[in-house]
Order: C-alpha cells, then structure tokens, then sequence
C-alpha cells in the first residue's frame, strides 16, 4: 500500500547512473544453474525482480553471497531441487528461464505456469516448441509446466514469431544438447547478446547473437565465471524521456548509447536535444516538443518498453501523433489516467491518436504495470501541482532507487508508506 506523492512543474536537472539492465539480470540469474558451479554477477539492478529470482536460487539450494550492493557471487554446484517454488516463480513471469537452464543442466524442470498478464495474452509455445524441437516433453499439471528429456540433442528451430524470451529459452536449453543447434528468425535485443555472452563466459559456444540466426554448439561442461551485466536501456531512456519531458538538462550516464538510437531518433524527431558521449547521453530542451508517429517493433526498432513513456511526452506535443503497438495486444491501459490528466488521446485497439495539449494537470493515478507506472511518473513530474501514484510495486520491479534518482535531479517525489485496510488480508 504504497504510493508516491509528487510535486510537478520542475526541470531535471543533472546527472543520473543507470543500474544494470532488469531484462539481462532475470535470465542471467537462472543461467548462472548452467555452471555448477561459481559465478560472480555484477551490475545486478536492486529492484524486486532480481531479489524474487535470487530468493529462487537460495530456495532451490544454490549459496548465494551479497559481495556488494550489485555484486553477487553464486554457487549453484549445490542445486537440490529442479521445481521452482510455486509461490515465488508466480511473482514474476521471467521464471520461464528457470525451465531452459534446468532442462539443460538436470533434464528436467517445473515452474508455475506463466498466468496472462497486463500487457494481454503471454503465451510461452515458443519456448515449449524450442524444448520439444531439442528432444524434451512438455506437461502441464495442477498449473505447474514440466519439460524433461532423458537427452538433449542439436535441432533447427525456426521461431513462428519474434520473440526475446523463448529466443533467451531456447539458447539456455541448446548449450548443453549433443550437436549444433540452429535459432532462426530470433530476438535481438541488447539483452539477448549479453545473455549468449555470459553462457559463452561460461563455457558455452554460441555464435551470432544479435543477428536473425543463433548457432549453438553443444558442450559437454560449463563452469563458473565473473560477468558484469549490460546497462538498462529502458531505464535510460526513461531518464531521457523525464529529462525532455520537463523541459531539463539531464546527463544520463553507465549506458550504451548504440542501444538507445531508436530513443534518440525519436526524442530528437520531438524536439529534444541529445548529446553522446561514450558511455553517457546529455538530453536538453528549451523549445516546444513536436509530434511525431511511433510504431514498437522488435529491436532495432522502437522498443515497446518504452511506448508508454513516449506516449505521456507526445501528450503535450504540438500537433497530432499516431502511436501503434506492435508487440502487445494490450499495452494502451494507462491512457485513462493521462486523459484524467487532461490528455487528448484516443485509443482504438493497438493505435493510440495522440492530439497534444497544453499541459497536463495533476491527478490521483494508479500504475497498471511497470512502464506504464514509469510513465505516469514522467507525467506526473511534468504537471504543476501535487498528484498521487499508487500501486508502485509494479514500478519497483524495473526501476532502482527511483525515488533517490530523482531527487537528485531536483525532483520533488515522495515514497510513503500507507497502513493496510482492515481486513486487507492477501487473497
Ligand atoms: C520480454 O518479454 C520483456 N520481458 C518485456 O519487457 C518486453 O516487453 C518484451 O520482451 C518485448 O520486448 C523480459 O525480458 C523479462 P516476447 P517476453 O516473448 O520475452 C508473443 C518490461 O516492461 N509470443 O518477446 O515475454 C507475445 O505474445 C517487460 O520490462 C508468442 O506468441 O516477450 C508477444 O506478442 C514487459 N509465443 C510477442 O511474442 C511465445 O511463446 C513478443 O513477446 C512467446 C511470445
């Protein structure tokens, strides 16, 4: 029963570090299974998402040791179980890539099925099709997905969609399989690459991440490494987007500018200005922001992380924007908020018309997941006066030390703490 209570109409300004990338650490983390061994993860992001998988690997025996803030050093040669505990996998839906590593490495794996989610439907039969493709069976039992293969062996997967998280599945289940496994038509995200880059790490032999085609070599052992996770692209583009969206002067550093040139193009197109710098962007601006449509693609298109964020920006642009939503079927949910802020936006299925107004007003608001609780953040910085944001565990899950962040850049945002009403007991 948390919110934040923000105090709008201020420019940001300064300077903001961005965390290690929450989309790396959520399958970086069930994969550290695969070495048996020791690795030592660094750049991990504090946020509730990383803390539910390592709560994952301690419950299913793995000796997981705090070597600092970001830094965690993990044994998993002591393993003793190869279900996921029910209750945790159902905290977030990352617990997928528990599947692939455990197939891999013991031959076998449980986790709660992934329910439907905010976004709309979220169906996982491209991770099950890569698992079959490479000799396992799947099942589903009391809402619990089990995949076992007595052996693994190399196969051609060509994916009926893109799609990041069966692109990560499908690489976890082949390291291991007997012969060469061939990925088509797969995801190629920056976190993708920095997945196949920490197997390798490890011992695997992955070739082409990045590309349309993943080449696999089966290996027979792995073993423990250190590995330093890429930065969150969706965080720094967030940053970016508070920066123009306030109208400030925001340095924007520990990011990968390449990964952010579909954020940059689009920011610029709206008026904003963006300076790279090796590992830092600074985002100014001083005139009015401008329309501009947007379509969310796979990478290295406009990612759909960042949509709603743009939407919010666009919202107070001069002119008409046409925002379609490529990836999700339902990821337009949070514009009953920002028309409550006094936004212009019609929403017609996955196409979103954004007609710009003056200025947005603040209001009582609620996050209806994380990018869209990043978001009405953004918004609610933007608008003079004092609005409320509840439900900001979604937000917490992706964005570390948000509130501190801000703050330092000037933001007057607030965390506090509501008592639980009565007879509030989880259901
Ligand atoms: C990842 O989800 C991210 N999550 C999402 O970020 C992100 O929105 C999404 O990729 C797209 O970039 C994590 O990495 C943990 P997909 P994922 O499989 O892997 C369809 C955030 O805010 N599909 O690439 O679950 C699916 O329905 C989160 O950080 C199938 O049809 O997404 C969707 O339309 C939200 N069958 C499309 O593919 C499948 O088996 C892309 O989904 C799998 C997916």
């Amino acid at each position: 029963m948390e919110k934040f209570i923000i105090q709008g109409g201020k420019p940001l300004t300064g300077e903001v570090t961005i965390s290690g990338a929450k989309n790396a650490a959520v399958a970086i983390l069930p994969a550290t299974i695969l070495a048996g061994g020791v690795c030592v993860i660094e750049n991990l992001p504090n946020i509730s998402d990383v803390s539910a998988s390592v709560r994952i690997l301690s419950e299913m025996g793995a000796k997981v040791t705090m070597l600092d803030k970001s830094t965690l050093e993990i044994d998993t040669s002591c393993i003793n179980s190869t279900a996921v505990p029910n209750e945790l996998s159902r905290q977030m839906r990352a617990s997928y890539y528990f599947l692939g590593a455990l197939l891999s490495r013991f031959g076998s794996g449980t986790v709660a099925m992934p329910g439907g989610c905010n976004l709309g439907p979220r169906p996982i039969d491209q991770h099950l099709k890569a698992f079959t493709s490479l000799g396992a069976t799947d099942s589903v039992e009391y809402g619990m997905i089990n995949v076992k293969a007595d052996k693994l062996e190399g196969a051609h997967v060509f994916f009926d969609t893109v799609s990041v998280g069966a692109t990560i599945n499908a690489m976890l289940g082949a390291v291991r399989a007997e012969g060469q496994t061939v990925l088509e038509n797969v995801a190629k995200e920056p976190h993708i690459v920095d997945v196949a880059n920490f197997l390798n790490m490890m011992g695997a032999d992955v070739r082409g991440a990045g590309t349309d085609v993943i080449k696999v070599r089966g290996v027979k052992k792995m073993h423990g490494c250190t590995y330093s996770i890429i930065p969150d692209q969706i965080e720094a583009g967030s940053y970016m987007v508070a920066a123009a969206m306030t109208g400030g002067n925001v340095l924007v550093k520990n990011i990968i500018p390449k990964h952010l040139e579909p954020i940059t193009a689009k920011l610029e197109r709206a008026g904003a200005m963006v300076e790279e710098f090796d590992e830092a962007v600074r985002v100014t601006r001083v005139g009015a922001l401008q329309a501009t449509n947007i379509k969310t693609t796979p990478h290295p298109g406009f990612p759909t992380d960042m949509q709603p964020l743009m939407t919010v920006l666009l919202s107070v642009a001069e002119g008409t924007s046409i925002i379609t939503e490529g990836i999700w079927e339902n990821r337009f949910r949070y514009v009953d908020e920002l028309v409550r802020m006094g936004a212009n936006i019609q929403v017609d299925g996955r196409v979103a018309v954004v007609e710009g107004v003056r200025e947005l007003l603040p209001a009582p608001m609620r996050a209806a997941d994380l990018r869209a609780g990043a978001a009405l953040v953004v918004a609610a910085l933007a608008a003079n006066g004092v609005s409320e944001i509840d439900e900001i565990s979604h937000i917490e899950r992706g964005y570390e030390d948000i509130v501190e962040k801000l703050q330092a850049l000037g933001a007057d945002i607030t965390r506090i703490e509501r008592p639980s009403p009565p007879n509030s007991a989880a259901v």
